[in-house]
């Protein structure tokens, strides 16, 4: 028997980005968006070059209800007809992610609806099921602003981790980087944007531990390497800026590339039994078009399909959480509303 189809409200509010969002369907989707609201908070912090955690919780306070409220009115439904809510209960700045779980215990107590606490993470590594129904196991390369790493991807709560970055996360890398070169925040659209104009081969930024077995990558070196390089420059003009970019870029590109096409061979060693084996590329980085090229590039050659979701839910957003959230509830998973927010929280027990 086929299961019934699930209406979720899913809250998310962990980073900067305030979001609500009322998601339709059932595992293994894909699911209907019937709306999902995203309220940036990028001019709040932006002269600052980075999220300041106590802005960002205020800030969440003054949006997380309202934007509750037209979230479910976009979507054209009312609380009673929602089947459960869930919100991001970790990782993550521990003040905002405590605005959005508090607000879905509140609403799971004034309605008697379930609460789903979600992690953040797995509303990243499941958007491919909302939005293609990618059947499990299937690979995931998950690259956002706080997080950098491979994962097989088994089932709700069910991932391998093969590895990740052991100091920054790539996007922290390109935010960084964005800073020297005076290019503002959030800095991966700026960088990528600068890239476009720029010689990608002539600065020579180190790949470290490509070299290494395993699946560990390392950010830190290449933003100190790009540090001494503007020190250096007396002048730097914009083509400067431009060839920095785009050397940076190709840098995150090739160890990217790299460590997914080994975990591609390890994937198809250790999963035989995925016949249709799929590299899914999720977070703000997967946004990035010349990522997206190499991967592509790495997974053909490798025989997987590459499937990376829609921009708009590859940055932090609300329906990922809703989803994630749905896909527990089916599996008979709630949560108490004793549960607590949590700013470390891995999704992998090898993490
Ligand atoms: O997933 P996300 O919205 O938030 C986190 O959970 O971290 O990812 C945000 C990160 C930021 O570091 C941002 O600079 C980066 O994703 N990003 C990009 C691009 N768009 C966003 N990095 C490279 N190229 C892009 N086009
Ligand atoms: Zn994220």
């Amino acid at each position: 028997m086929t299961q019934p189809s699930l209406t979720l409200l899913g809250l998310e509010s962990s980073c900067d980005e305030t979001a609500a969002a009322v998601v339709r369907g059932r595992p293994p989707g894909p699911g209907a968006i019937l709306s999902s609201l995203v309220a940036s908070q990028d001019d709040a912090h932006a002269a600052y070059g980075g999220v300041v955690p106590e802005i960002a919780a205020r800030a969440h306070v003054e949006r997380m209800d309202l934007l509750v409220a037209r979230a479910l009115e976009a979507a054209g439904v009312n609380l009673g007809e929602i089947d459960a809510i869930a919100a991001t209960a970790g990782p993550g700045l521990i003040g905002g992610v405590l605005v959005g779980l508090m607000t879905a215990k509140a609403l799971a107590l004034a309605t008697g609806k379930p609460l789903v606490a979600v992690n953040h993470l797995e509303g990243h590594a499941l958007t491919a099921r909302l939005t293609h129904g990618c059947a499990f196991p299937y690979l995931l390369l998950l690259v956002s602003g706080g997080h950098c790493q491979i994962l097989s991807v088994d089932g709700p709560g069910a991932y391998e981790r093969l590895g990740g970055t052991i100091d920054d996360a790539a996007g922290e890398a390109f935010d960084k980087t964005a800073k020297l070169l005076g290019l503002g925040f959030p800095g991966g659209p700026a960088v990528e944007q600068e890239a476009r104009k720029g010689d990608p081969a002539r600065f020579a930024f180190p790949r470290p531990l490509l070299d290494r077995p395993g699946f560990d990558m390392s950010f830190a070196g290449l933003k100190t390497a790009v540090r001494y390089a503007v020190q250096r420059e007396a002048e730097p003009d914009s083509r400067f800026v431009a060839d920095i970019a785009a050397s940076f870029q190709q840098a995150v590109t090739d160890i990217l590339a790299t460590r997914s096409r080994q975990a591609m061979r390890w994937f198809a060693a250790h999963r035989p039994n995925a016949a249709h084996p799929v590299l899914v590329v999720a977070g703000g980085v997967a946004a990035n078009a010349a990522l997206r090229g190499a991967l592509e590039a790495a997974a053909g050659a490798e025989g997987f399909a590459m499937i990376a979701p829609p921009l708009a839910l590859c940055t932090d957003n609300a329906a990922m959480i809703a989803w994630a959230g749905l896909e527990r509830f089916a599996a008979g998973h709630t949560d108490p509303l004793g549960t607590i927010a949590r700013a470390r929280w891995p999704l992998a027990a090898r993490a």
